[in-house]
């Protein structure tokens, strides 16, 4: 939910904002600008409603020049997406202001600064901040000082980074549950909200902690708590490649993405696996002292994630024999919760910032949970930072929105803490499990298996065609199948924009039942397993209402085309791992069904990648 690049340096710094911003249009793309500082010229600002190629339009026409600067791309919360509520905002034409979330008491500031004369020009809460710091800077004439002062009296959550003409050598950045990191160069300093944004730069970032403040200029980079204290953040490498933001030859950051998860899958299962077992030390030497203590797991996500996390509760369950609970973050961390004893709290985010499963992580750490447990995609993140346990996955940066391989290498990961856990609740857990063994040798032909799937893609793109006139679609699935079906129907709903909804398969004829008529199609995931034939009854339940089905099913699921029903027949997958794999000819759908829509497929409207927001 919005981003913010900051940059101070020698040479000219808008090429390097504006690079910045495209890399972090992930975040927001409803608006867009910058505001620099030149000795010459003074606080100059360029804003446009829309993506920031609108900026850069708008910059080649009247060029922006200065040394030091701020830049903002935008997911609108307070105000609607237009210029005069894009950032950066400035206060008494001297300070430039840019904010990631919320600020929650902005009313009472607001009216506490109109009562001293500051006039507004947006209905942001964010321009609040900016004059607030000019309100403090007129006493202190400091602005790491005015700064950090203003922080005190915000509630909510920002990022911030900000510059005044007076002190036209220095950048304040700060951060309070949005993140923001500093990339350190040669004579020159950044900041951004991802360190994605400035690979183009440096490659080597200190990540600052909740509540860190800190003053950059061309050398130093200096930082503090909020009551002023000096502190010591290390300076990390970057590690990662700059891996960020090329389409190659594909057409949508989606579909490359949809296409590299045979290899990420592989990339997360890399070096965790033995012959016959999980790793032991694949999840570090912590989880092995914790994971046979635990006998409750809770797992929190949001989204897509979420979905993972219901694949999850059903391998725990039946693979480990440990109760699981799964919930969405944002019911959790609101409600009275009972935990039971020696339960393991478990999050599972692509971004490791998602506003619900931070504060979500932040309620439990307090709550009694045996110890808490990351599984995220972005090293260095706030979610990875404040858990006990972190099991990456090794998705690689994803910037579609809608969520592709980080979901399938979030399941992998996933699969591989259940045997964890199995493994550790043995009578004897040195002993041979046979059926860890098998699962372990059907996890290393995945890749493969997810290779042949995709090459469905040209079958999965002529029966997209049906979609194309649909208002609304039916996903079902039964088992560890019903969340894939949710994950399909979101996949659709987010990219295509048509109305989509997943029920488990039983529950057709309680309720969606009366929907499903000749318009409506209904989208079945049936592979092989104990459900198989309880699914084939509720697919005639359909057909005998003259619903249309499109089916993906195993080769031995006895599912053949026939009138008012497309089948595409999947490779063979071990049941277990049958969700991973079912997963992908649903991304492939959705993705086609949108391009034939002709719908923004990377940038789906009022959405935005990284909700670091409430
Ligand atoms: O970064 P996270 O995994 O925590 O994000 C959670 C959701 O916002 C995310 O999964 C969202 O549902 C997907 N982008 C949908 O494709």
């Amino acid at each position: 939910m919005c981003g913010i690049v900051g940059a101070v340096a020698e040479r000219n710094v808008s090429a390097i904002l504006l690079e910045g911003l495209k890399r972090l249009e992930y975040r927001g793309y409803d608006s867009a600008g910058l505001a620099v500082i030149s000795l010459n010229d003074g606080l100059q600002r360029c804003r446009a409603q829309g993506k920031v190629a609108e900026v850069e339009r708008k910059l080649l026409d009247s060029p922006l020049l200065g040394h030091l600067g701020v830049a903002h791309t935008r997911w609108a919360t307070h105000g609607k997406p237009s210029e005069k509520n894009a950032h950066p905002h400035l206060s008494s034409d001297e300070i430039a202001l840019v904010h990631n979330g919320i600020i929650e008491n902005h009313e009472p500031l607001r009216k506490q600064l109109q009562a001293a004369g500051y006039v507004f020009t947006s209905e942001t809460d964010t321009e609040v901040v900016a004059h607030l710091v000019h309100q403090i800077y007129v006493q202190t004439q400091d602005l790491t000082e005015a700064v950090r002062l203003a922080t005190l009296q915000l509630e909510g959550a920002y990022a911030l980074a900000v510059i005044h003409q007076q002190q036209p050598n220095e950048l304040v950045c700060t951060r309070k549950g949005s993140p923001l990191v500093i990339g350190v160069g040669i004579g020159e300093t950044f900041c951004a909200s991802d360190p994605l944004a400035l690979l183009q730069v440096t490659d080597r970032f200190i990540y600052l902690e909740e509540g860190d403040l800190a003053t950059l200029t061309l050398t130093e980079q200096r930082i503090i708590n909020q009551q002023g204290e000096p502190l010591h953040r290390p300076t990390l490498q970057w590690e990662y490649g700059n891996q960020a933001a090329e389409k190659g030859e594909y057409r949508h950051f989606m579909l490359k993405e949809i296409y590299e998860q045979p290899a990420v899958i592989a990339a997360t299962l890399e070096g965790r696996l033995s012959d016959s077992r999980v790793l032991p030390q694949a999840l570090g030497t912590v989880a092995m002292e914790l994971l046979p203590k635990v006998k409750q797991v809770q797992i929190i996500a949001c989204g897509t994630s979420y979905h993972a996390g219901m694949v999850a509760r059903y391998w725990i369950e039946r693979l480990a024999g440990i109760p699981c609970q799964v919930e969405v973050a944002s019911e959790y961390r609101y409600r009275d919760v009972v935990v039971a004893d020696n339960c393991l709290f478990v999050t599972i985010s692509q971004s490791g910032e998602t506003a619900d499963t931070l504060a979500a992580l932040r309620f439990a750490k307090n709550a009694g949970y045996l110890g808490s447990l990351a599984v995220c995609n972005v090293p260095g993140s706030s979610l990875v930072r404040e858990s006990d346990l972190s099991l990456m996955t090794h998705a690689g940066p994803e910037i579609g929105v809608a969520s592709t391989k980080a979901f399938t290498t979030q399941l992998t990961a996933l699969l591989l803490l259940t045997l964890a856990l199995r493994r550790a609740n043995l009578a004897d857990p040195k002993a041979t499990d046979a059926i860890e063994s098998e699962l372990v040798q059907a996890l290393r032909s995945l890749p493969n298996i997810a290779e042949a799937t995709l090459q469905l893609d040209t079958q999965i793109e002529a029966m997209a065609q049906d979609f194309a006139d649909k208002h609304h679609a039916l996903f079902l699935g039964r088992g560890s199948h019903y969340p894939i079906a949710l994950e399909g129907a979101l996949k659709l709903k987010e990219i295509s924009y048509i109305h989509a909804e997943a029920y488990p398969a039983g529950e057709l004829k309680h309720g969606p039942l009366a929907l499903v008529d000749s318009n409506m199609p209904v989208i079945a995931v049936a592979p092989k397993d104990d459900l198989i034939e309880k699914l084939k009854s509720n697919l005639q339940e359909v057909r005998a209402r003259g619903g249309e089905l499109y089916v993906f099913a195993d080769p031995d699921s006895f599912l053949e085309p026939e009138e008012g029903m497309k089948v595409i027949h999947l490779p063979v997958v071990h049941d277990v791992l049958a969700p991973i794999i079912y997963t992908l000819p649903l991304q492939l759908l959705a993705y086609h069904v949108a391009v034939l829509k002709g719908t923004d497929v990377d940038q789906p409207r009022n959405l935005a990648k990284s909700v670091t927001v409430e």
